[in-house]
């Protein structure tokens, strides 16, 4: 006889609708905040939060350095994959956490280089301007893209074509970040050096950084203004992996596992807060109350919540383990608070795999989540790895599961057993740019949640009312009994993807 058996049918997002409550004045949908915690972590509580409730999942076809930068940008945070090698990951983590910044400690040239000694560090690098310092680090001047052409200047000495000290803008002894963009604001320049009272450099700030941050209002980024990295890590090369990681400087580490339920998890987690104490862990994937509470007695930060969901996974399928994504979402919830008022540490809770449309997204909110985690919902965009094919005249991209035939190298790391496969390869529309598909999902999430008369997450939490609703009362959700337009006919297939 099995130990437990629930009769009651697990139940997915899909299955609920959220009531209606009183939508007061300041719950319109531009005054909803959708700050969300990314991850606990024991040393400063208020570190680590996301802008937006979404994050890109850990895959190949998914997160890469481009979806880690613009995700960032827009308030969520891409988990760069790790079924690729230590060096191609810290790579990718590194190009997140350099590619912006407030202050910042630049390359620096020397006045007797050639310029086309400098322009291989800028072919390196990707950087275009440089300060030169002398042998003691007191600033020189500037050199950048403009002040040389390489089929002239190749031969010529860095002294002779940069920008000398006297006509560059420079600032002293600054420390505060705002204090320096309004300098830089009313220079008419695009570049600040920072130098000390001896006049060498400090630091250096660009004007596109500060455009960037104005463009990006709700850009999630370190106590340095650099963007937040994300890097997902397995059980098996974890101490080399992370290792390699921090150097890069990642925020935070996720460990990529189907099941998360195993000492393999626990003993990681309790080896990265021993040894790394400031990176917070988030484990997962887990379904079950008890599965939760053995992560977070571990030490995870968060958990990564959902087995079987995903759209290219089979491993219900195959082995027969899964749970619908909404139970497992209140199961979790209600752990997690539990757990929160044993304790007060509020352990963020992800839903991961099978979030299909916006309408998922809100009702894993409403139901408990913290944030969701996407796979196909990324793979669509500008910025996944992948590249554009085109299908009977439809522009494609491709997408595949991390446990299948394609990420066959790695699937004995993550599945831990090459056997048979977890997961299938497919198409997915091309969607465009995702900075475009995230303003329409986040105006959704945010008229849903004003329907509801919350004005944020937590409010949510307490206040959602949801009904379980019949497959009679979904198909009257639906249009029906109508001829529809062409354009509407696409209008409709959209809407199971956005
Ligand atoms: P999607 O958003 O429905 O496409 O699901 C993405 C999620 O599926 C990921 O975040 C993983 O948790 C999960 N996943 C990724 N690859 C596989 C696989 O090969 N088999 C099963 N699940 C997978």
């Amino acid at each position: 006889m099995a130990k437990n058996i629930i009769h009651e049918p697990s139940r997915t997002l899909m299955e609920y609708r959220l009531l209606p409550g009183l939508t007061e004045i300041d719950a319109s949908p531009k005054e909803i905040s959708l700050r969300t915690p990314l991850v606990y972590s024991v040393k400063d509580e208020k570190k680590y939060y996301l802008n937006i409730p979404i994050v890109s999942a850990a895959m190949q076809s998914v997160s890469g350095a481009r979806m880690g930068i613009e995700l960032a940008k827009l308030g969520g945070a891409a988990f760069i994959f790790c079924s690729q090698t230590i060096e191609s990951q810290t790579r990718m983590i590194a190009k997140i956490k350099q590619h912006k910044a407030g202050f910042v400690k630049p390359k620096t040239m020397k006045p007797d280089m050639t310029i086309a000694e400098m322009y291989k560090v800028r072919k390196e690098t990707g950087h275009s301007s440089f300060p030169v310092v002398d042998s003691d680090g007191v600033f020189l001047g500037l050199i950048s893209k403009w002040d040389y052409d390489i089929s002239l200047h190749a031969d010529f000495l860095i002294k002779d074509r940069m920008i000398p000290i006297e006509n560059v803008k420079v600032a002293r002894n600054i420390v505060d970040l705002k204090e320096a963009n309004n300098i830089l604001l009313e220079s008419h320049k695009s570049v600040l050096p920072i130098l000390d009272n001896d006049g060498k450099l400090l630091n250096i700030v660009f004007r596109k950084d500060i455009n960037d941050q104005l463009d990006n209002p709700l850009e999630v980024h370190d106590e340095k203004k650099r963007l937040i990295a994300v890097a997902s890590i397995n059980t098996h090369d974890y101490e080399e992996r992370v290792k390699s990681l921090e150097k890069a400087e990642v925020d935070v580490l996720a460990i990529d596992s189907s099941d998360g339920f195993t000492v393999y998890q626990k003993n990681a987690i309790e080896w990265i807060n021993k040894n790394y104490p400031d990176i917070p862990v988030i484990g997962g994937n887990i379904i079950t109350q008890e599965g939760f509470r053995f992560l977070v007695e571990a030490g995870a930060g968060a958990v990564k919540i959902g087995m079987g969901g995903g759209s290219i996974c089979i491993t219900q399928e195959q082995k027969g383990t899964g749970r619908g994504l909404a139970t497992t979402v209140i199961d979790i919830a209600e752990a997690r608070d539990k757990y929160f008022k044993e304790t007060g540490k509020y352990i963020p809770i992800v839903a991961d795999g099978g979030v299909t449309s916006t309408k998922d997204i809100t009702i894993a909110l409403a139901l408990g989540a913290d944030y969701v985690m996407m796979g196909r919902y990324f793979a669509r965009m500008e910025e996944s790895p992948t590249d554009k094919i085109v299908v009977n005249n439809r522009v494609m991209k491709p997408y595949w599961g991390e446990g299948s035939v394609r990420a066959h190298d790695w699937k004995m790391k993550r599945y831990n057993q090459a056997k048979f496969v977890e997961g299938v390869e497919g198409l997915v529309e091309y969607a465009g740019r995702l900075r475009d598909n995230l303003e329409e999902t986040l105006a959704k999430i945010r008229s849903s949640m004003s329907t509801c008369g919350v004005k944020n997450i937590r409010e949510f939490h307490e206040k959602a009312e949801l009904e379980l609703v019949s497959a009679l009362s979904i198909r009257e959700g639906k249009v029906h009994d109508i001829y529809q337009m062409t354009e509407s006919n696409e209008k409709k297939e959209d809407e199971t993807t956005n």
